[in-house]
């Protein structure tokens, strides 16, 4: 169920700008397991806590979505990014 929703929170907030796992705005910024570690702070010791940041707070073009989406809707991506990462989308 948790991947379930996390998809479809997925695919209506985040696949504008990065379908497939890609970015279009920041072409190198993809959500590939290597590229989170690179360049998100603390992806390698705590990695949803890494992504749960990224989706609240935003970062330059992309938007915050803490006002957008609820903690669990936040959770349920970040896990679903996690899981997809780990399988190289
Ligand atoms: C970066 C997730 C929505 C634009 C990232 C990163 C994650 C992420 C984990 C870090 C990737 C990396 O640095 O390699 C998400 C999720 C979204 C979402 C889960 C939906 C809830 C969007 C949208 C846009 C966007 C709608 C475009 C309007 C960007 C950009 C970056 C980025 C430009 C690079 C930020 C920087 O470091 O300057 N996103 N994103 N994202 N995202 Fe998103």
């Amino acid at each position: 169920a948790e991947t379930f929703n996390g998809g479809k929170i997925f695919n209506d907030n985040c696949s504008a700008c990065h379908i497939g796992g890609a970015n279009i705005l920041i072409e190198h910024k993809t959500l590939q397991k290597a590229a989170l570690s690179k360049y998100l702070e603390n992806y390698d010791i705590e990695p949803i806590q890494a992504i749960i940041y990224q989706i609240q707070n935003g970062k330059g073009a992309m938007p915050a979505f803490k006002n957008k989406l609820s903690y669990q809707e936040i959770l349920e991506v970040a896990a679903y990014v996690f899981q997809k990462a780990e399988t190289s989308w």
